[in-house]
């Protein structure tokens, strides 16, 4: 079901990628359009969005979702581990988490995909927060990273 969904939301990026320049197509825009797609597609994703490297820390970018914190350093939170670790950290209960930047009490879950430009250098990570416990597993990780990739070609 899930991969599904997953494989509905890539082919509906790519295309849009694809008909709108391929890598020549603007990150922002590109940002603005995964999370629209992945928004509207799962229910229970309650915050989707990016934060773009922007010098020494990440700053938000294009998301669907209530008010997000504005600038997170690196090695901060979800979103700052997975830049600095430069891998996708998936967070069951944001609770749980040492450092966990609560930006809105609903979000419960969460998941951060590191997104790396042509050159293989973090441009941004995707982060994807969840009203529900434990809403994120291996198969949100392929699909996410998979759609993500597209920022490298
Ligand atoms: N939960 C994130 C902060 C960003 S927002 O929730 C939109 C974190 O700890 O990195």
């Amino acid at each position: 079901m899930k991969t599904a969904d997953y494989e509905e939301c890539f082919q509906a990026v790519a295309a849009i990628w694809r008909d709108e320049g391929g890598g020549s197509l603007d990150d922002i825009a590109l940002m603005a359009t995964i999370s629209s797609i992945l928004a509207h597609r799962f229910s229970h994703f309650y915050w989707t969005g990016f934060y773009r490297v922007c010098g020494d820390r990440l700053v938000v970018g294009p998301y669907i979702g209530t008010v997000g914190c504005l600038q997170i350093e690196f090695g901060q939170g979800v979103c700052g581990t997975a830049a600095e670790k430069r891998e996708t950290v998936i967070v069951p209960d944001v609770n749980q988490f040492p450092g966990h930047i609560a930006c809105d009490p609903n979000s419960k879950s969460e998941i951060v995909v590191p997104v790396f430009g042509p050159d293989g250098e973090l441009i941004a990570v995707l982060d994807v927060d969840s009203d529900r416990l434990d809403a994120f597993d291996e198969e949100d990780q392929r699909g996410l990273e998979r759609i993500v990739a597209l920022f490298s070609n």
